[in-house]
């Protein structure tokens, strides 16, 4: 006897209708400017079900009722903080990395107009390994970095990796691929109970403010800055939250300010306010 055909959606824990997969997105796209395409429905589920779960709730519609009148301020992040996708990694991308050492070796010998002065944020920096990773090639290019005035600032909407990247540990695994003599000079292994892991050095900590709040919508005040690194954060963005974004970076950065996108991005067609400089690396002005 051939055994029965497996149905395309297996047994749900919680319901999950068209119009509450609908509201979802709607809420996503409101919140943090993420679109939600159709054949991410599965992951949405996943990720909601871990939420209900927590909350004892039976059906993704209570859930939607929850979170639309916007007074569960707590649920609400929550919700932002399970949605997002967060991998990251130290020196991601390593050729942004080596380019922003030439360049600060540069901004080190010229006399720059800003004088002793860099402004570099990392706009999505998840658990924080691009913003030590930009601390970490700012200090190898500048030996007299702490007599200058630099800060990074290092944002994200989502609060729990942020804690995380304020922390500044991370398990042993996480240095893993890098130079020996980078992992030395920048971190510190735990011993005891914190065995396994390793923590950035407070040199790098300490040139890094970490502030919690969406792309699209009220950011703090701001200087201008120098630098921008937006790596794999507007893959989740649809082209006009994109464009918005763009036209922000533009105004933030100073006029021959460089930004920074993830290897699978592009400004073409979303902005014509910058240009190619190499590898995903835009600065800011027409050619
Ligand atoms: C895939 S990670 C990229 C991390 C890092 N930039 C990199 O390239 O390794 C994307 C990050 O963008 C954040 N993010 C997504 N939408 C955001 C928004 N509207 N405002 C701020 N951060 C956002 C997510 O929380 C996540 O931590």
């Amino acid at each position: 006897m051939s055994k029965p055909a497996k149905t395309a959606f297996a047994e749900r824990e919680f319901e999950f209708t068209d119009v509450d997969f609908a509201c979802v997105r709607e809420l996503l796209e409101s919140l943090a400017g993420i679109a939600v395409s159709e054949n991410k429905r599965d992951m949405i589920y996943a990720r909601l079900a871990g939420r209900l779960r927590a909350i004892g709730l039976r059906r993704v519609s209570d859930y939607c009722d929850r979170l639309r009148g916007g007074q569960d301020v707590r649920e609400l992040e929550h919700f932002r903080n399970a949605m997002t996708t967060n991998l990251t990694g130290f020196f991601r991308e390593p050729y942004h990395f080596d380019f922003l050492r030439e360049q600060a070796r540069g901004w080190a010998q010229a006399m720059r107009p800003q004088g002793r002065h860099l402004r570099i944020w990392s706009a999505g920096c998840s658990t924080g390994e691009e913003a030590y990773s930009i601390a970490i090639a700012l200090r190898e290019a500048i030996p007299d970095i702490d007599d200058w005035d630099v800060r990074i600032l290092a944002s994200d909407l989502n609060s729990e990796v942020l804690a995380r990247a304020r922390r500044g540990a991370y398990p042993r695994e996480a240095i893993a691929g890098l130079d020996p003599s980078r992992v030395r000079r920048w971190f510190r292994r735990g011993v005891g109970r914190n065995d396994g892991w390793v923590r950035v050095v407070p040199e790098l900590a300490r040139m890094i403010d970490f502030e919690a709040f969406s792309l699209n919508g009220v950011w703090p005040s701001m200087v201008q800055m120098d630098a921008i690194f937006c790596r794999n954060v507007t893959i989740y963005f649809d082209a006009d939250t994109t464009e918005r974004l763009l036209r922000r970076f533009e105004r933030i950065l100073r006029p021959d300010g460089l930004l920074f996108v993830g290897h699978s991005e592009t400004l073409k067609g979303l902005s014509d306010g910058f240009h190619l400089l190499g590898q995903t690396i835009y600065q800011r002005g027409r050619k």
